[in-house]
């Protein structure tokens, strides 16, 4: 039988003193991880606090917190990330989903209110986050599509979780349009958007753990962004939408006119910096 070691409130305050000098918030990280190893949530570790760890348990927390002493994101270290309704799948294959993109997934799902079996393309899908988040509330036809055959094996993990009993999704490896057909009502994007000097002074510090070609969007960090909406119309019903999200900068490039594109509306996220723009495709 396994040998107990400690109590669970043991196991938090020596894991909390290790991360204390690498994470902002050091007794949560340890929570999360200690919840994830004993199979919990955090709210019942509260309710265990005396109950003692066995061996097993102990070894795996261990090398979950020298893990997150490395500065590996938690989400990376328990493989789940939570995403607007859902728990997502995630690893270093994939950007970990940001809380600013699920702007993109509440706009979409009132644009498709009033349209029935909807066609939804989403691109640079990653995760497949923003795609499968909006097909959850408004039940479209889903196209996912990226450039990086790993995202799209991560996207295929979330949406046999999510989905398990339903066909209605497609997957497309292309880098942008290039291998897409068809005619969507809503496309959606969080292209690369980081420019050459965000780079350097980002990814090295804090993102090195992400998948660089989630992050670079050219020189100035709007040239993917640009060459997406340089295409995108081709691929819009009549009237269809196109929403993208934007790095800090973006709403600085933005114009109001592409190629059969009208901006609509800049939405702006809750600390007031313009983070999505969404376009409408009137021919
Ligand atoms: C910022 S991440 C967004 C991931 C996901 N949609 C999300 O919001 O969490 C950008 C994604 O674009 C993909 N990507 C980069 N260049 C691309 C290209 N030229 N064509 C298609 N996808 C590309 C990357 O592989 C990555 O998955």
């Amino acid at each position: 039988m396994n040998k107990k070691v400690c109590s669970v409130r043991e196991a938090v305050l020596e894991a909390e003193k290790k991360l204390k000098n690498i994470s902002e918030t050091p007794r949560l990280d340890a929570e999360i991880l200690l919840s994830k190893v004993l199979g919990t949530t955090r709210f019942a570790l509260f309710t265990m606090e005396n109950s003692c760890i066995d061996e097993n348990a102990a070894e795996l927390f261990a090398s979950f917190v020298s893990r997150r002493m490395n500065f590996e994101p938690i989400a990376y270290i328990t493989n789940e990330k939570e995403f607007f309704e859902d728990t997502f799948f995630v690893d270093r294959r994939v950007l970990i989903p940001r809380p600013e993109t699920e702007l993109i997934v509440e706009e979409a799902v009132q644009l498709l209110k009033n349209i029935k079996e909807s066609d939804v393309l989403d691109i640079c899908c990653g995760s497949g986050c923003i795609g499968l988040s909006i097909k959850r509330a408004s039940d479209c036809r889903l196209t996912l599509s990226d450039i990086s055959p790993d995202a799209l094996e991560v996207a295929g993990i979330n949406a046999n979780r999510l989905f398990p009993a339903s066909g209605g999704i497609s997957f497309v490896q292309s880098d942008l349009f290039e291998n897409i057909s068809g005619k969507f009502d809503l496309i959606t994007a969080n292209p690369p958007y980081l420019s050459e000097s965000d780079m350097e002074e980002f990814v090295v510090k804090d993102l090195g753990f992400e998948p660089a070609n989630a992050f670079f969007g050219g020189k100035t960090g709007f040239e993917i962004t640009e060459k997406v909406l340089s295409q995108v119309n081709k691929f819009l019903k009549p009237e269809g939408y196109f929403i993208t999200e934007l790095g800090f900068e973006g709403a600085g490039f933005i114009k109001e006119k592409y190629c059969g594109l009208e901006l609509v509306r800049l939405i702006k996220d809750y600390a007031g910096i313009t983070r999505a723009a969404v376009f409408r495709n009137f021919p």
